[in-house]
């Protein structure tokens, strides 16, 4: 237990997402926020203290980065992933949901099929739906709480429907995979055959747990690297995500630069000053931070599944293999998906992602987000207990 981590900060009356937007959900609105992926920890100090140095400079103009930005990136990746990234390679976003969209708009044409596999972060459905693009999904196999890619079906999917973009998730959320290197081998060498460009989002790689290892589609397949777009960002490692600052690391120029000309198509231009002093800062100094933050999110996850299986047998739980999202299993309650959402809403007073919103397979199941103190984890157990567990 670490006092910094255990402190419940108020984020009521924040513009949070999370914790100010019960009412505009329509969910109850003394109901316990456990969805959205943010974290209820402050960040490091380190970059406080660079955001209330860059807030006391008072000049907010248009910005640009002008080397030591990329580097701080580059360190992060070759220190963590022995991954060597050439500064001219990342990109940057306001956020990868961003990234995705403009992906879809620079790489397909309306009418196209983009693949994905679910249950899968809802926003790769919205986003090419919002585009006037086809959602087509290669359904994960799930076993075990686990689940495994169907790679003869992704390769049918990519032939019938002439697949030009594949937006993979990994690690994946929300089921928690840390795909392997042979995994993604033998995904990339579908995609190689096919000419498929994939944007890889990576934006969960720092959250991996005992006993895996994450590895970039770009090290598993450097064959593919010109089909490749990697997004990564400090949002969820340190919790800017309000920040808006994401990277994409295109080694090939020519995506690159059909990438860059439909980013600046949006209008969107220079990226907001406070997320690149935060996203330098955190990558140059909150290194301690993290690692003590992330072995207390650790800990959570083996409180709450340890906790679960005393008290409530019946909502099963996979421990993940990344991620700080818990993918709980009420199948065994005989309730409909209805009427489980309706029960933690109204009886437990908990606010989860409904499993339904990721897609097929994700009926029955439920997304907590465990990155917070464990005061509030506890509370959770409470709450879901007094509604499934053994009387
Ligand atoms: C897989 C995945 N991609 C992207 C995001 C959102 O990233 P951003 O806030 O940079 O759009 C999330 C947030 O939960 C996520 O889980």
């Amino acid at each position: 237990m670490d006092p910094r981590f255990d402190l419940v900060v108020d984020r009521r009356h924040t513009m949070s997402l999370k914790y100010d937007t019960a009412k505009a959900h329509q969910k109850p609105e003394d109901c316990l926020p456990l969805w959205v992926a943010d974290m209820d920890f402050q960040t490091a100090p380190e970059i406080l203290e660079a955001l209330q140095k860059r807030v006391a400079h008072g000049i907010f103009g248009y910005s640009e980065t002008t080397g030591e930005y990329e580097q701080a990136v580059i360190q992060w990746w070759k220190k963590h992933y022995q991954f060597s990234i050439d500064p001219a390679w990342i990109k940057q976003t306001p956020s990868i949901v961003f990234s995705i969209a403009t992906a879809i708009r620079a790489f397909t044409l309306p009418g196209d099929y983009v693949l994905v596999q679910q249950p899968v972060y809802h926003p790769f459905r919205k986003m090419i739906e919002a585009n006037g693009r086809v959602l087509l999904s290669n359904d994960l196999i799930l076993k075990n709480g686990s689940c495994a890619m169907d790679l003869e079906d992704l390769e049918a999917k990519i032939r019938i429907h002439h697949v030009k973009l594949f937006l993979l998730c990994n690690p994946h959320n929300p089921m928690g995979r840390v795909w392997t290197k042979e995994e993604l081998r033998q995904v990339g060498e579908i995609c190689k055959r096919y000419g498929v460009i994939v944007l890889s989002d990576e934006i969960h790689c720092d959250f991996v747990w005992p006993g895996h290892t994450h590895t970039m589609l770009l090290q598993a397949m450097p064959e593919l690297a010109n089909q490749v777009i990697t997004c990564v960002s400090p949002s969820k490692t340190f919790n800017l995500a309000g920040l808006q600052a994401a990277n994409n690391i295109i080694v090939d120029p020519f995506l690159r630069e059909r990438f860059w000309t439909e980013r600046l198509r949006s209008g969107y231009d220079e990226q907001n000053v406070m997320g690149l002093v935060a996203a330098q800062a955190a990558y140059e100094q909150g290194e301690e931070w993290f690692q003590d933050m992330k072995a207390y999110v650790y800990e959570n996850l083996c409180f709450f599944q340890r906790e679960l299986e005393r008290r409530m047998p019946v909502v099963k739980l996979a421990m993940p293999e990344a991620t700080y999202l818990l993918w709980l299993d009420f199948r065994d309650t005989s309730l409909s998906a209805h009427q489980i959402n309706r029960k933690l809403l109204t009886e437990a007073k908990l606010w989860l992602n409904d499993g339904r919103m990721f897609g097929p397979g994700g009926e029955g199941f439920f997304r907590l987000n465990a990155a917070c103190p464990r005061s509030i984890l506890e509370e959770a157990l409470r709450r879901l207990e007094s509604v499934f567990g053994t009387k």
